[in-house]
Formats: C-alpha cells, structure tokens, sequence
C-alpha cells in the first residue's frame, strides 16, 4: 500500500455501469454470467447455445452456434434503434481539419467500402492488410472488413517496408489498404512508398493496393494501385451484413515474441466483441448518451482494436478520433481537444503522461478540462508520481483513474479498477474485473498469496476475448502460452506481486520482451536487426528502465574487423540507430549504442542479458560467476563511464 489510496465519491458510485454485485455473479455461475454479458452488449442474428466449449483447450470456443455481424454491432442497429443523428466519430485532423462523422454516416461508408471490397475480389475468409494514419478511412476499413468476415491485419503505420512483407506474407493478404502519405509534425511524411517495396515481386500474393489520398504527396503508381476514393466513392450505400459464426476470425495484429518472427495474434467474433464492450462499459464506464470517450491509442495497436473501434462503437458511444501528435503545433494540443470536444473519458499511456509532466503543469492548466470524469491508463505500469499527477492536473484532483492492465492476446481489459466500486492504488491495477481470475506462481507453479513475494501472473479460466491462437502456428501458441506452468495456466508473461491489501502489482516482462512507450518489442528482433547491418558480428540488446518511455533501448556491439573500444566514431552508433529504425520502426531505435570488444555469455552461449541490464540501469552488477570471462563485465563498465 502506498500512503494514500482514493475511494470512489458516493456520487460516482451510483451512476457508474460496474457495479460490486457483478463479482458475486461471476463468482456463482462463471458461464452464466459471461452469457448475459453476451446477450446484453451484442445483437446476435441467431442466439447461442452454449457459453463456453473447452474441450478443445487450449483452443476456445464462446458463445457456440451463435451467429453475429461484427460491424452490424458497432454501426447499423445503432441507427435502427433511432441514434442515427448521434455523433459516432468527432475526427480532429493533424493539421486542425476535422469532420464530423454521425452513426447514419459511418453506416454508408461503410456499406460503400465494403461494397468496393467485394468489387475488388474479397470474399468472406480472405486477408485484408491495413496500413493507414489515424483517420476515419481507418476505421471504417476495419468495421468494411468485419462486415464482410474478411479478417483485418493491420500494421503500424511507423513500421517499415520489411515488417509489412513478413507480415502481408505470413497471412497471405490479398488487398492492402493504405494512404499516399501521413502528416506527422507539419510535415509529410511517406507511407504509401513502404508498401511498395514490400509487395514488388513475382511472388507477392497482394493483388490490390487500395490508396487513400490524404495529404496529395506524390506517389509512384503501379499496376495494382487503386485510389480509395475512385473505387469506393461510387458505390451503394446499401450493403446487407452477413451474420458470421460466433468464431469466424475477425482479425489478426502481429505482436513481438521472444523470437525474432512476430507472433500473428487471432481474435474472433462474438466472445472479443463481448468483452470490448463489456469492459468498455464498466471500466472506462461509458455512458453512450452523454460520454465523448477519447483513446488516444494508434489503431496499428490493440488498444486502438478494442478501445476505439470494437468497444465504444458497439456501445454506440461518441468518441473523438485523433489523427496528430500531443505536440504539435504546440505541448497543449490534447488539452485543447478535451475543452473543443468536452471530452469526459480519456484513455491514454503513462509514457504520454509522463511527457506531459516534463513539458510542465501550467500547460494543461490554460484549458478547461472540468468535462473530463474518467482517466485510464494501459500500457505499461504507471509510476504512483505520474498517477497523481495525471488526477490532479488533468482529472481536476478527483476522477477515478483505472490502471488497466491486459495484452494484445487478451483482447480486452483483466485486471483493472471498477471506477465507481474500487478504492485507487495509484500503480497498482489492482483486481481482476468480474469474470475474469488471475493467480501468482512461484518458481515451482504454485499459487501464492503472501504479500511482496515476486512470481509469475498467470489467468487461470478461459476469457471471451483470449486469442484463438497464432496464425498458422498452434504448437506456437501451445508453447508459448500453456506449457510453462503446464495446460491448466495462462502465462502472461508479466512478473507480479500482491500487497498487503490484496491488490495486485504488475512488475514488467520476465522473458526477453522490452515495452518501450506500451509498444512492445522483443530483444531478439532488435539484436537481428542490428546484425543485419554489415558491419555488425554480434548484438546483444536489453530494456532498461527509463523516467520517460518506461523502458529504453540498449544496445551493445561487437563489430566486425576488430574495431575496438575506444576509437568508434558517432558515426557508426548513427548509422545504427538508423539501420534500426529503418529495419523495424523508429520505436525499435536504440537509445544507447556501446561498441563491445566480448558481450557477457555462459559457458553455454547464452547471453547474460541481466547483467547489461544492471548496468544500463546504473546497478551494482548482479551475479556473474556462471560467465564464461568475468572480466569482459569489468571492460564494458570501465568503457561505460569514460562514454
Ligand atoms: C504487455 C502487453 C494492453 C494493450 C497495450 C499493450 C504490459 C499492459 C499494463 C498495465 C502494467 C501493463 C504488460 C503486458 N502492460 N498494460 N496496466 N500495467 N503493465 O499491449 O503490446 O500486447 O503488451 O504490456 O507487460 O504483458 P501489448
């Protein structure tokens, strides 16, 4: 427990969607409770006949013999029901367009595209790639794509040409979706041109390029490229929505493993949507009449799935819709947006916060932020000085901030706050929400309870939003997942620990994962692509905790040709930087290069990555005896402080 922790106001309480009684009914019959919150957030075409089918685990199966539209969900019964004039989408431009898009409106264009979809070959089954800014076209290819049960990947628009080949390739898209170019900091950056190197070739399965023009920059045009609005604009705004199986695929989003390749997550219909909007309900605690929700996560991400698109639209919420940065063209904009907007929900990351309390207080404070009611915070862990700083500055020192902690492969929020049931533990995400139960292992995998004790967070049943497994690869999934405390635990992958209340901690990656800005990258991928440079012969790349982005990147190589310590120009540490950048994203790009003459291993190989980690940290060095030369620590350090 930290010194001070905040119970909800008796006001909050009474009007808030989650409420105590649903733990108790979750408790007493778990399939039960999940099939009410089933019939309560979705509209199914044909009802289901059983909650739950396990007799496949680790492969689930929700909501069996169900049969729902994805897209009809988050669009048209909110019009049938009379909500047409209500504003689904306020989009608010990098460069201060916006538009405003109502439930009848995004109904059209979304009949529009999926019209233009089906003109272009896409049937029900086939891949859709989504490489696309933060604009409506976005959001209304993904909701085009679930209406035709043309499962969507999409992929970050800062990723690079080589992570969208393996990507496009691994599922085998047929149709790329993307723009001519993105705005980023007043300028135009390129976005389309990395399509293009990565579907050149014989033997690319892409057969169309769909491009949509947003900032009218040159682009080199091909064959297979179709502009968005030539193809989609001249379409019926009349499309019938087929209802999918309950378990129809309804996306796959690439996620970093601890192997270099990404791990192509794959989420399915009615159990996901289920738990988006349930969670978006009682968690963000959405009020679709009254609420303007903002998420200010990219859509390349699976919070912009669950919280921008899936959730608050199937709740038939009003949300605005960013396309820019919190900088530009000044540190004040977001705050700018929440008083245009009145913004009362906002969903956000501690590196965004953290950003926020070095530019300083007395910017927030030039806007009028009295709508905001509610905080969340997803990513990573939020440090308890950036929690109060978040309620106080931004939450007018009394909203409720819901830490929610859950994974792409989770599809929705676990473990999280109820805002108008939980008393606040600013760092802590607390409890698992109703439906949902956790457990801490130890080193053996047995389940603990003591207080301050590490070990390892596993999910103990099934949850309606859990991946369906790896694209293309079950023993992956198996693997990865449901062996390293056997088949009865879900491995997150996350170190934990509980207070002495109960609530639980969550501690970071304990494989080789690094989360850098809630973005999560993998020390093998960035040490690839390190190597991939012709003057690198070894890398070694670990995370270490940074003030601002939660964990950075650090790098330490050997070059090839003997170039030692010492005598290595910027240039080199430059060049790799950007090699990096380039390779993966300027996400991946190290923040610390060192040039090493031997990296710390084991007698059998290994690196020692905790070690370089310790001293990336600024840490006594932790046990090293198990290295094969106990003195290539000492090289390193001594390097480490003449740098
Ligand atoms: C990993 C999942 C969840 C969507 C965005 C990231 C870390 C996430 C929290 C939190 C502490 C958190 C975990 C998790 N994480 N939320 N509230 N507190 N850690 O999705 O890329 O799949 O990463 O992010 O380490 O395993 P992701």
């Amino acid at each position: 427990m930290t010194d001070q922790s905040y119970a909800p106001t008796s006001e909050f309480a009474a009007q808030a969607n989650g409420t105590a009684d649903l733990f108790d009914a979750a408790e007493k019959d778990f399939e039960g409770f999940w099939a009410d919150q089933a019939r309560k957030y979705v509209t199914w075409s044909t009802d289901f006949e059983q909650p739950l089918d396990w007799s496949d685990a680790p492969f689930a199966k929700w909501f069996v013999g169900g049969q729902l539209n994805v897209a009809y969900n988050c669009v048209d019964r909110h019009v049938e029901a009379g909500n047409g004039e209500r504003v689904a989408i306020h989009f608010e431009g990098a460069e201060g367009d916006t538009q405003t898009i109502t439930y009848a409106d995004l109904q059209k264009r979304v009949a529009q595209a999926a019209n233009a979809l089906t003109e272009l070959g896409v049937n029900k089954g086939d891949r859709v790639a989504i490489y696309l800014p933060m604009i409506p076209e976005a959001v209304v290819a993904m909701l085009a794509c679930a209406r035709l049960g043309a499962p969507h990947s999409v992929i970050f628009g800062g990723f690079s040409a080589d992570a969208i080949r393996s990507r496009v390739a691994d599922a085998q898209a047929r149709v790329v979706i993307t723009a001519d170019g993105q705005h980023r900091k007043g300028k135009v950056a390129p976005l389309k041109a990395a399509v293009d190197a990565a579907v050149t070739g014989e033997d690319s399965c892409v057969e169309h390029v769909l491009v949509v023009q947003r900032t009218g920059a040159d682009v080199e045009w091909h064959e297979h490229d179709l502009w968005w609005h030539e193809v989609v604009d001249k379409q019926s705004d009349q499309h019938t929505p087929e209802p999918m199986d309950s378990e129809h695929p309804l996306f796959i989003l690439y996620t970093s493993g601890t192997t270099g390749k990404p791990k192509g997550i794959l989420h399915t219909s009615g159990g996901y949507l289920t738990q988006a909007a349930y969670t978006n309900s009682i968690v963000h605690d959405v009020h679709p009449e009254s609420d303007v929700y903002w998420c200010t996560a990219d859509i390349g991400w699976v919070t912009g799935h669950s919280y921008l698109v899936y959730g608050p639209l199937a709740n038939g919420a009003t949300q605005v819709v960013f396309e820019g940065t919190p900088d530009h063209p000044h540190q004040g904009r977001w705050w700018e947006i929440v008083e245009k907007y009145k913004v009362s929900i906002l969903y956000t990351a501690p590196t965004a916060i953290r950003a926020c309390m070095k530019w300083g207080q007395e910017i927030p404070a030039k806007f009028d932020l009295s709508s905001i009611r509610v905080l969340g915070s997803v990513g990573e862990p939020i440090n308890p000085e950036a929690w109060r700083w978040y309620r106080e500055h931004i939450g007018g020192g009394s909203a409720p901030i819901v830490d929610t902690w859950w994974q792409t492969e989770t599809g929705g929020i676990m473990i999280s706050p109820l805002p108008g049931v939980t008393t606040l533990e600013p760092g802590s995400a607390q409890r698992p929400i109703p439906g949902i139960s956790a457990e801490i292992l130890d080193d053996m995998g047995e389940p603990f309870t003591e207080a301050e004790k590490v070990g390892y967070l596993v999910l103990t049943k099934p949850w309606p939003g859990m991946l369906r497994g790896i694209w293309g690869d079950n023993e992956r999934y198996k693997d990865t997942y449901w062996s390293r405390f056997g088949e009865k635990y879900y491995f997150a992958g996350d170190g934990a620990k509980y207070d002495a209340d109960g609530n639980i901690w969550l501690l970071g990656r304990v494989d080789d994962v690094m989360n850098i800005s809630g973005h999560r990258l993998s020390t093998a991928e960035i040490e690839s692509a390190l190597v991939s440079h012709h003057q690198v012969a070894e890398a070694a790349v670990v995370g270490a905790a940074d003030d601002m982005t939660g964990q950075a990147v650090w790098a330490f190589v050997i070059l090839r040709e003997g170039a030692s310590q010492g005598e290595v120009s910027d240039d080199i540490v430059n060049e790799l930087k950007a090699h990096v950048a380039k390779e993966i994203s300027p996400i991946a790009k190290p923040k610390s290069i060192m040039v090493v003459s031997e990296l710390p291993k084991t007698r059998s190989g290994k690196i020692m990555r905790r070690l370089l980690k310790d001293l990336a940290e600024g840490r006594e060095i932790g046990d090293s005896t198990t290295l094969t030369d106990s003195s290539v620590m000492d090289f390193i350090k001594s390097n480490l402080s003449k740098s």
